[in-house]
């Protein structure tokens, strides 16, 4: 018992003894002060603004390496802020805020404007990607600012390179979240996330016009635990496009248009392996669109979509509100292939509006039919800006109508193919 209590006496002294020895230590150096405000607020840590750094800030000057420098200065300090002041405008080159030794916690905060160059010098070829940030844990890129990636130039041929970059491209991160900024103009995709975890994207909007090719709004791939919201998606593509190795993915209050909808796909392309599942869009306006929400695959792939619910979509002018189209073949001749990307468990609930081609279109594989479609609270009426319109179409589509819908769905099979067995390829996700 003695001596229990003797140990422990020293060792509260030791301590007593320990803290004010670092208190005495720190206070009688010149951070003493940074200190104790860093001990009060932990969140006011470092900033460090690219002006600082030499950027100019003029829409004229150079202002890459500024802004590399600043980077490398925010990557050593956990929970830092890059700050790109608002009433300056910056040309920055392709450049990439990289991991994965970075300290975690990084604020890229955008309140000014960040422009691409658009001489072909500049950009070299076979570049993927303008603005860059990988193998990062927790980073978030907030504020009022603009990205504009003046990608007229790209979007028509001439001198730029074939391969054109996306804008904003996240790869191999975890906790990621863009909100409040503007994407504009994007040379091709304007915000890619691929081998990203735990993301949050919302208020935020990307613009180009509809007529710009393969803009998509956001792309994800081989990523989960994505959530998109309260965002004003129009471009020339895809608003938003959900790729192979994507799962648990929900988009919500988005409004999308000009573009061609909300797209599950294309997968299985070249005969490949795609799997995304669990995948849901929800309280989403279209207007001006190609499709609503679509599933499109390759014949020849494998895999599978699985779980999927579309609810509360309001289409306005849409040319195909729900589409399913497991023949996609974008541009070039396709052969017919027997194996497919199986797609099942897809739910339509509450889908209004009016289109201006075919209200649904389900056109599924011959080898390996859609299943468990269902279609619940349907009301599709003909925009009177249609020229020429089609009934619902569907091929080899499996399901149930849980409610009436306008106009009536008789094409859906109801039950299962009976020789699903025999046809389906193994789902390998
Ligand atoms: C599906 O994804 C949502 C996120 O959108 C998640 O909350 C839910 O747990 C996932 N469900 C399954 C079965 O993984």
């Amino acid at each position: 018992m003695k001596s229990i209590k003797l140990g422990s006496f020293t060792l509260i002294i030791a301590i007593v003894f320990a803290v004010w020895f670092s208190k005495f230590e720190s206070c009688s150096g010149r951070q003493g002060r940074h200190w104790r405000k860093l001990k009060a607020s932990p969140a006011s840590a470092a900033t460090f603004n690219v002006l600082d750094f030499g950027a100019k800030g003029d829409g004229h000057a150079d202002d890459t390496k500024a802004f590399q420098a600043a980077w490398a200065a925010a990557c050593k300090v956990e929970s830092s802020t890059l700050v790109i002041p608002s009433g300056s405008v910056f040309l920055v080159k392709p450049i990439s805020f990289s991991g994965p030794n970075c300290a975690q916690n990084i604020v890229f905060q955008l309140d000014g404007k960040i422009i691409a160059p658009t001489s072909s010098a500049a950009w070299g070829s076979g570049i993927l990607q303008w603005l860059e940030f990988t193998k990062l844990s927790k980073i978030t890129i907030r504020g009022k600012g603009i990205i504009d990636g003046q990608g007229s130039v790209w979007w028509h041929g001439g001198k730029m390179s074939s391969t054109k970059p996306t804008a904003l491209r996240f790869y191999g991160s975890n906790g990621v979240v863009v909100t409040g900024i503007s994407i504009q103009n994007s040379q091709q995709t304007h915000l890619k996330f691929d081998g990203c975890t735990n993301v949050q994207v919302y208020g935020i909007s990307t613009s180009s016009p509809g007529d710009s090719p393969n803009t998509d709004g956001i792309h994800l791939q081989n990523s989960q635990d994505v959530v998109i919201y309260s965002s004003t998606l129009a471009c020339g593509d895809d608003c938003v496009s959900i790729q192979t190795g994507c799962s648990n993915i929900y988009v919500h209050d988005v409004d999308c248009g000009p573009g061609h909808g909300i797209s599950i796909g294309s997968l299985g392309k070249g005969k490949t392996k795609a799997c995304v599942s669990n995948v849901t869009v929800q309280d989403v306006t279209f207007e001006n669109t190609l499709t609503g929400v679509r599933i499109k695959t390759w014949q020849g792939g494998f895999g599978s979509v699985r779980d999927v619910m579309f609810s509360n979509i309001q289409v306005t002018d849409v040319e195909t509100p729900i589409m399913i189209d497991q023949y996609y073949c974008d541009g070039g001749k396709c052969k017919n292939a027997t194996p497919a990307v199986a797609v099942a468990g897809i739910n339509y609930l509450n889908v209004k509006g009016t289109y201006t081609k075919e209200p649904v279109h389900l056109a599924c594989s011959e080898s390996l039919p859609c299943t468990d479609i269902t279609l619940d609270t349907i009301e599709l009426k003909l925009s009177q800006k249609s020229k020429r319109s089609n009934g619902p179409f569907c091929w080899e589509a499996y399901g149930e109508l849980r409610t009436e819908t306008v106009p009536p769905i008789d094409c859906l099979e109801t039950g299962n193919p009976s020789k699903t067995g025999a046809r389906a390829n193994k789902d390998s996700c």
